[in-house]
């Protein structure tokens, strides 16, 4: 009798035990669903299908280590040199002043256009546009300040010009041919702001994202820039004189990027206030910012590349040279920005 009650007994606790056993085995295989749902949740597409494999405990562990995008949040040390270069830096902020004349059918009874025809000053009136768009599209031109003394090249223009054109402002000058005005204008409405003076035939390309404004003030830098040429939609520009390449480089500069800071001198302005066309202005600029200006007058054509569209080959006839061995600058194209 006491035997079968003590076997009993033993039976009994057998199997609560079982029990205990089935119950708490259940409750660990809820975790797991539990967690497998909330992975489900928080990965991306592929780890949610290897989370949908059956979970032994084991897998536990992985999904237990940080996600992907958590360990992006919390990186606190620097970031290897890879990532950094993805970091998106921001764009310079390039305020552009150009200006245009309007040319007609008139201009073809001038002595600066008589040997030409109607077509070429439309040809010519439209590679303005064309260059005066690529201005406003780039991604470093913030602003295109449009000097005008006349209203009628502002209408040309307005009625052409269709794309980015909360960029372009229009500005009354007294007179937008003469050199001197660009540099007023920039040392009057432009202070502390990168200024890019550029011919409306010549628009910025590539490199623009290297320009540092803190280097240009600090550095008292300014770049006097040589163009380039490439393929236009009427011609080829690539092999065009006067170019960046060192071997054809005489002397010829276009596109002028400064920071104004302070006044600019009588001295400057008397030196700058010639018709911006004549052969030689940017000469007796490049050594005027350099002697009275103290500025480090520098031409790295080779990293910031500005194109010239001029396959019209409309040209004034009367241009001459003005400057001399006194007043004349050069500034060899190089590929270094300070
Ligand atoms: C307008 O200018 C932006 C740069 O500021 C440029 O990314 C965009 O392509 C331009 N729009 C067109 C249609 O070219
Ligand atoms: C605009 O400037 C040109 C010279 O650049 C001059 O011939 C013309 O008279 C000026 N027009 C006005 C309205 O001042
Ligand atoms: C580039 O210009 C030079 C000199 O004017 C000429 O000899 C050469 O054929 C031209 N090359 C092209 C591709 O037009
Ligand atoms: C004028 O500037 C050009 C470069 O554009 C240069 O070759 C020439 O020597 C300069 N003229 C004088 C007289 O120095």
């Amino acid at each position: 009798m006491k035997s079968k009650a003590l076997l009993l007994k033993i039976f009994l606790l057998v199997l609560i035990l079982a029990i205990i056993y089935i119950l708490t085995n259940h409750a660990e295989s809820n975790k797991d669903e539990i967690k497998a749902n909330h992975v489900k949740e928080s990965l991306p597409l592929h780890e949610v299908m290897t989370s949908n494999k059956p979970l032994p405990t084991q897998q536990k562990i992985p999904t237990k280590q940080p996600l992907p995008s958590q360990q992006k949040m919390t990186i606190k040390q620097p970031l290897p040199s890879q990532q950094k270069m993805t970091i998106k830096q921001p764009l310079p902020k390039i305020y552009a002043i150009v200006t245009m004349p309007l040319l007609t059918k008139k201009d073809l009874q001038t002595k600066k256009y008589r040997t030409s025809t109607i077509e070429k000053i439309e040809e010519r009136m439209s590679e303005f546009i064309t260059g005066l768009q690529n201005t406003l599209n780039h991604e470093c031109v913030y602003r295109v300040h449009f000097l005008y003394n006349e209203s009628n090249v502002v209408d040309y223009v307005k009625a052409r010009v269709k794309i980015n054109t909360t960029k372009l402002v229009f500005n009354r000058v007294e007179d937008p041919r003469k050199h001197v005005t660009y540099f007023d204008f920039a040392y009057e409405k432009l202070q502390g702001e990168i200024a890019m003076y550029t011919p409306i035939d010549v628009y910025p390309g590539e490199g623009f994202r290297l320009i540092n404004k803190d280097d240009l003030i600090s550095k008292k830098l300014m770049y006097i820039l040589t163009r380039h040429g490439k393929q236009e939609k009427n011609c080829d520009m690539g092999n065009i004189s006067n170019n960046c390449n060192r071997k054809r480089y005489f002397g010829s500069h276009d596109s002028y990027i400064f920071v104004p800071n302070g006044p600019l001198s009588p001295e400057i302005r008397k030196a700058l206030d010639y018709w911006s066309i004549v052969w030689g202005q940017e000469n007796i600029a490049i050594h005027t910012f350099r002697t009275l200006g103290h500025f480090k007058v520098t031409n790295p054509c080779e990293v910031l590349f500005v194109y010239h569209i001029h396959c019209s080959n409309l040209r004034d006839s009367t241009r001459y040279r003005i400057n001399t061995s006194a007043n004349s600058g050069m500034a060899p194209p190089t590929n270094t920005l300070t």
